[in-house]
């Protein structure tokens, strides 16, 4: 499943993930080493967040109660953050872009 990576830096970068794995571990297996994802995936610590461009998707995972929660407690929350931990590969975000969201 490709995906398109914007870096804090601005350096955009295709990455590759296999299915079922979440785009947090797609993120970071792929070397880009911005993604601090503290508690391992657990959805409770919101340094996984990314801003997604919701066109570029077929269909993203809804966005849970603990996950909206997270991303409230954020400083730098957008309108399309999303904690990337939570978004599975599929083919229905095959092609997703992303950007890295600034650092808490
Ligand atoms: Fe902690 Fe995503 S890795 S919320």
């Amino acid at each position: 499943v490709e995906i398109t990576v914007t870096t804090r830096t601005g350096d955009v970068r295709l990455i590759e993930g296999d299915e079922g794995i979440s785009l947090m571990e797609a993120i970071r297996d792929s070397g880009i080493d911005e993604l601090d994802a503290l508690c391992g995936g657990c959805c409770s610590c919101a340094t996984c967040h990314v801003y997604v461009d919701t066109e570029s998707a077929h269909e993203l995972p809804p966005l849970t109660d603990d996950e909206n929660d997270l991303l409230d407690s954020t400083e730098h929350r957008g309108e399309t953050s999303r904690l990337s931990c939570q978004i599975l590969l599929s083919a229905k975000v095959a092609g997703l872009k992303v950007q890295i969201a600034e650092e808490e």
